[in-house]
């Protein structure tokens, strides 16, 4: 009897000892339980990787995080034919790092010279997955591409008929347009007239950022999809103005109003197949961002999963990142999807001010800032 009432007041001085421990911060509780993510490996729909370089500096990053990536042919001069892809791909795979795996999925440029042989050359190649059409004058290295939109329905009639897809980089190029209008004005205009006349030609409309575009993609059949960046995700048109001009958040489409922001995160995490994952990462030397005629483009390929995950979380939808990343876009390409994975850690890390050595620099978007998920 005696015994055990001196058991319990040890015991309730040692609860007591450890509590009082625990009060002072001498002892403290295990951290939190780490919280990571595992998805399927992703791949980029969208993505500039340039040549030279900085081709060196910034494929590192996508090959890193992405197994495949479409990979956008504005470079200068631009990719026009097969041998050309061939030669730059041969290029990309000697920039990737050793161990990596990753395979670029090669595009060719539409020019008003393309000819319907070229297209069933470019289909008939494993390595080309698909045209880009810029209007124009749209956007970087865009001066070669396509002014007459209607004068290359023959091309188009050809890529349906060889089943590859066209990419569309959705803006009219008329100076009398307003800006925020561009992608609007490019639906009704002219991609619901080429949706009509070639029902069966697989049409992506690249990096959309507006709720019309997204009411766009929705309502036409399975044959048209959509990628979607992350900046559009992340930020409205304010984000280019916060305490003054912010050429790093200067992109084309330009940023919407939040309306639009919203539109786009409810597509991306709506589960619809049709929207799928292109950073659009389009990296530009820092020298020439900042300038007086600033480039448009967002490097984003360092922390472009970290970014997405961002996104889906805030929109309580981190369920549905794996499909949007990993599974539709490859499913609408035709191509298998991915079977190893990739973890992302919920923990904050600080992006770095820039990449690039030798003369080259480059700031990726939120440079500086702190982010809250890392691809471990
Ligand atoms: C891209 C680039 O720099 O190549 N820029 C951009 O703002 N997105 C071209 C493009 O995709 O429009
Ligand atoms: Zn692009």
């Amino acid at each position: 009897m005696i015994a055990s009432d001196i058991l319990k007041k040890i015991l309730l001085i040692f609860i007591y000892t450890i509590a009082f421990a625990f009060k002072q911060g001498i002892l403290q509780t295990s951290p939190q339980i780490m919280k990571t993510l595992t998805i399927t490996r992703p791949d980029d729909w969208h993505v500039h990787v340039r040549n030279s370089a900085i081709l060196k500096t910034v494929l590192p990053h996508t090959a890193r995080q992405f197994a495949r990536a479409i990979i956008m042919p504005n470079l200068k001069p631009p990719v026009t034919t097969v041998d050309q892809a061939l030669t730059y791909r041969d290029e990309i795979l000697a920039a990737v790092p050793m161990g990596v795996d990753f395979t670029p999925l090669m595009t060719l440029y539409l020019t008003a010279a393309t000819t319907e042989a070229d297209i069933k050359k470019a289909a008939e190649s494993e390595y080309i997955h698909a045209f880009k059409l810029y209007p124009a004058g749209a956007t970087t290295h865009s001066d070669l591409g396509v002014a007459d939109i209607v004068a290359a329905y023959p091309l188009f009639a050809a890529m349906e008929k060889h089943q590859i897809p066209l990419l569309i980089h959705g803006e009219v190029t008329d100076a009398d347009c307003d800006i925020f209008d561009r992608e609007r004005m490019f639906i009704d205009r002219y991609l619901t007239n080429i949706i009509k006349h070639f029902p069966d030609l697989r049409v992506v409309l690249e990096h959309v950022t507006t709720a019309e575009a997204v009411q766009f993609v929705e309502s036409t059949s399975t044959n048209v999809a959509a990628t979607i960046t992350p900046q559009h995700l992340l930020y409205n048109r304010n984000a280019l103005f916060v305490g003054g001009i912010r050429p790093h958040h200067y992109c084309l489409p330009v940023l919407k109003r939040e309306q639009h922001r919203l539109a786009l995160v409810k597509a991306a995490t709506s589960g619809n197949p049709k929207f799928f994952l292109g950073t659009d990462s389009a990296p530009h030397l820092t020298n020439l961002k900042e300038s007086s005629c600033g480039c448009a483009g967002c490097f984003s390929a360092p922390i472009a999963l970290e970014l997405y995950a961002e996104a889906f979380e805030a929109a309580n939808a981190l369920d549905k990142l794996e499909g949007f990343a990993s599974f539709y876009g490859a499913d609408f390409y035709r191509l298998p999807r991915n079977t190893d994975t990739i973890t992302l850690e919920k923990t904050s890390w600080d992006v770095a001010a820039s990449y690039g050595d030798n003369g080259i620099s480059i700031t990726p978007l939120k440079a500086n800032e702190t982010i809250c998920w890392q691809v471990q």
